[in-house]
């Protein structure tokens, strides 16, 4: 189950994703917004990363205006690991090298059709399981 949140900024490509998702089957909840009326990004990225960590959701997928305001507060919930990703490289090599669980992007920067890519690299890409990548990530959970 995918998670979706976005800010007003996000709001145009959450609508592109979830048509897309519909398409190809991959159930999702959407925790808001609901329109392009101004709000506060805080709000769905902490629906969100709460939703993934409850077990509910498996992934996530946020967007704002650039994706920074989204992630930075998803990533301030431990065992959430959001990365904000502009192209598939990065959203390749998040899940191969991160394990990482929400992917955040700029509705403002990306256009619809490369961000569709984006998402479908991210949501098809596993984790590489290697044990120097699954170090690093316990490194990321402890002080
Ligand atoms: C909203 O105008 C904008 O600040 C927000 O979507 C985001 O870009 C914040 O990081």
């Amino acid at each position: 189950m995918i998670a979706l949140g976005c800010d007003h900024g996000g709001f145009e490509l959450k609508q592109e994703i979830k048509k897309h998702l519909d398409e190809q089957k991959i159930p999702y909840i959407d925790y808001g917004c609901d329109s392009l009326e101004s709000t506060d990004y805080p709000i769905y990225a902490k629906r969100v990363a709460k939703a993934i960590l409850s077990g509910e959701c498996d992934k996530g997928i946020l967007i704002c205006g650039t994706g920074i305001g989204i992630s930075i507060t998803a990533n301030k919930f431990k065992g959430i690991r959001a990365a904000l990703c502009s192209d598939c490289f990065s959203a390749e090599a998040t899940r191969l090298h991160n394990d990482a669980n929400i992917l955040a992007m700029g509705g403002r920067v990306v256009g619809p059709g490369h961000a569709l890519k984006i998402v479908d690299t991210f949501l098809n890409t596993p984790f590489s399981g290697d044990e120097r990548h699954m170090r690093r990530i316990r490194q990321i959970e402890t002080d």
